[in-house]
């Protein structure tokens, strides 16, 4: 159902198969009368004219008014303009709805049997087709619907870490960027479809280009990642082609937004200083902000990457980051523009994992309310686990976002099945204590406005366009899970391969099998599951950067030596278990009550030290072929379903799992030599070292 070189993602409608239930959705769906009034309303007419008649198998009959002779319809609209919907949904609901919000209900109106999507706005209704759609695709029963629908999160944002000018995908593993800057404003198809894709999941912004917006400065930095040029998004000639991306997301309630670099008025103004406290930069940034709203007259505001990995920002001014930010704010403030300041700052530390707290912290409050601090989920860096950030309990006079990574920098890229979302809930659900017993990590960025959540994009020009068909979950997970954070991973697998793989019960039940097992089976492979992190090769090319093990090259992420392993970040070490609050910080403090999946983390341990029975080493070894064993597994059961599912995708992902087969092999087999090199002690079950390291 969309652009035809391009894969359908979720989005396929295929035609439901059951005779009986078919019939009744032609029933109250073959008839559709739908308002034709706001841009969104255009895009949920055209979705529903091709999504029913994927679904149906016969396009859909759509009406400018109630259709008279027919047994019964669909209706889209307000409550105020339709009788049929004043007939199912009371004014009082339609007054205490959100504005993203929307209800589906199932009514019998004048003899018919009716269905109505209604909402106070029309980006509401959008969102209730779209649910309607997946309720259809996943042969839900319609004859006694009823669904309140609101967003938990206000912002939630996709982060494109796009190079423009240059198209590469900064830890983009699906191809070039999706946007041709070249070409723009010239539109391609494509952005409508993407642009879909988002609002079908509830996305609501999108952040068009990298936060590296200038190539760091900073010796030994990584060329081949960081992006050069997206501080020239803000010349004029090149916002008339960011105005002609915001028109078409704009239709689907999708807002844009620009990364932008610190220096940006010296670099792309004339002035000499970016020192957020002249008059100078503080009228650069009002004039060119007034020039951005020109263009895009609900730009949704900036993102920014300062005093982080090379990126210039006000340290290079002897400024903190509050005043660093809000001299943007201020240009932004009369336009309902927001900043987003990332808090992903670190360098002066010998643990970063302290470092943004040690710098956030104590500017809490000091933040104008249009900025939002974007903190990502963990202190190091998207890692396959961390513990939670502690800033996230530690600013509560300020507006945040947590920043999760839906790309797979960190596990496996392109190659290797990892569902993020169980990952995501993890975090979403660790209970903080910031405000008594009860205070999820979730609580601290839903609700209020200027607050939600922010993923780093896994979408490329690739045809399948998250370059494994398995990570389009990860893309459809961070929708959902965002819009409504209690939604428990099952049902969002669930509502994701049946849209994507079809309802046969077999291939549902396999597909989410394989999903709910990938993050755990990465994580034994790339880390032994007691917390250790970052043991990735980290120097080269930037498809090599971060994909293959190398445990010897950052010794101090992962503290293996011969005395042991892990990271003492106790009050004895680092101190991050202190930055927790109690009884959290006191659960992490000692290695006796510190959970096992992080244990590594915040605890240097011999290596024989007394885990149940059995020693810190022998775990890991055990954990590691544990991890290749998983995916074998997960392969075979995939393998299973070469009949039941189409060949293009079948060999596809099969193809990869023989790849990701492989590479487990070869990360377990340099793990665990790496670890009986340094403890120098026998597995008890005489597999290590192994013979023949990647077989
Ligand atoms: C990581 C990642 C970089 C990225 C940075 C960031 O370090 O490897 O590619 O630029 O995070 O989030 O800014």
């Amino acid at each position: 159902m969309l652009t035809d070189e391009y894969d359908d993602c979720w989005l396929r409608y295929d035609r439901v198969g059951d005779a009986e239930l078919r019939s009744s959705y032609r029933t109250r769906c073959a008839h559709v009368f739908a308002s034709t009034e706001g841009p969104e309303l255009g895009v949920a007419r055209e979705e529903l004219r091709m999504g029913l008649e994927g679904l149906l198998g016969r396009e859909p009959h759509l009406w400018m008014h109630p259709p008279r002779t027919v047994d019964g319809f669909l209706a889209v609209g307000r409550r105020e303009r339709m009788a049929v919907i004043r007939a199912a949904v009371d004014e009082a609901e339609i007054e205490s709805l959100h504005d993203e919000g929307y209800i589906l209900r199932s009514v019998e109106w004048e003899d018919k049997d009716c269905l109505v999507v209604t909402g106070s706005t029309d980006k509401g209704m959008l969102y209730g087709t779209y649910h309607l759609l997946r309720h259809l695709a996943a042969h839900r029963p319609v004859d006694d619907l009823d669904i309140v629908e609101e967003p938990r999160t206000e912002e939630r944002i996709v982060n494109h870490w796009d190079n423009p000018f240059r198209a590469s995908v900064e830890r983009g593993y699906a191809g070039m960027s999706i946007f041709d800057w070249e070409r723009l404003p010239d539109i391609r198809p494509r952005y409508r479809d993407y642009a879909r894709l988002l609002a079908s999941v509830g996305v609501n912004g999108i952040v068009l280009n990298n936060v590296n917006t200038q190539k760091p400065d900073r010796p030994g930095a990584n060329e081949a990642i960081a992006g050069k040029e997206g501080w020239q998004l803000l010349r004029s000639k090149n916002l008339e082609k960011v105005e002609a991306l915001a028109t078409v997301f704009r239709r689907h309630g999708v807002r844009t937004y620009l990364s932008v670099n610190y220096a940006a008025p010296i670099l792309a103004g004339d002035l000499d200083t970016a020192d957020p406290l002249d008059a100078a930069v503080e009228a650069w940034w009002a004039d060119t902000v007034d020039e951005v709203y020109k263009h895009v007259p609900d730009f949704g505001g900036f993102l920014v990457k300062a005093d982080s990995e090379g990126q210039p920002g006000p340290y290079d001014y002897d400024r903190n980051h509050a005043a660093g930010a809000n001299v943007l704010a201020r240009a932004l403030e009369p336009h309902g523009g927001r900043l987003y300041w990332r808090a992903f700052v670190y360098g002066s530390h010998e643990d970063r994992a302290v470092q943004s707290y040690e710098t956030f912290e104590p500017l809490d409050g000091e933040f104008r309310d249009n900025v939002t601090v974007q903190i990502k989920n963990g202190p190091i860096d998207f890692q396959p686990r961390e513990p939670v950030s502690t800033l996230f309990s530690a600013m509560p006079e300020t507006n945040l976002a947590c920043e999760l990574q839906i790309t797979q920098e960190y596990t496996g890229q392109g190659v290797h099945a990892c569902y993020h979302v169980p990952q995501w809930k993890e975090v979403f659900e660790f209970d903080t204590r910031a405000d008594g017993e009860g205070t999820p990590v979730k609580n601290l960025f839903m609700h209020d406005e200027g607050e939600g959540v922010a993923g780093v994009c896994n979408v490329g020009d690739d045809p399948n366009w998250t370059g494994h068909y398995l990570a389009q979950a990860n893309l459809y997970g961070y929708g959902r899970l965002v819009w409504n954070p209690d939604l428990d991973t099952e049902t969002i697998t669930d509502e994701w391969v049946r849209q994507t793989f079809g309802n046969d019960p077999t291939v549902v039940e396999t597909v989410a099998g394989v999903l709910h097992d990938s993050w755990p089976a990465v994580l034994d492979y790339t880390t032994g599951r007691l917390g250790l992190m970052h043991m990735m090769y980290n120097q080269g090319d930037v498809l090599e950067n971060h994909y293959n093990p190398s445990p010897e090259e950052w010794p101090g992420y992962h503290g293996g030596a011969e005395d042991g392993i892990g990271v003492d970040r106790t009050a004895s070490g680092s101190g991050y278990a202190g930055q927790f609050r109690d009884p959290v910080a006191e659960r992490y403090e000692s290695p006796e009550t510190c959970p096992r999946e992080l244990l590594l983390f915040f605890h240097h341990l011999p290596w024989e030290y007394d885990l149940d029975g059995t020693t810190v080493v022998q775990r890991l070894y055990d954990n590691c072929f544990e991890g290749v064993e998983a995916v074998r597994d997960m392969r075979d059961r995939w393998n299973e379903l070469e009949d039941a599912i189409d060949e293009k995708r079948y060999r596809h992902v099969a193809e990869r799992f023989d790849e990701q087969l492989d590479h487990a092999k070869l990360w377990r087999d340099t793990l665990v030599s790496f670890f009986h090199d340094h403890a120098d002690v026998p597995d008890e079950r005489g597999r290590v070292p192994p013979d023949d390291r990647a077989g």
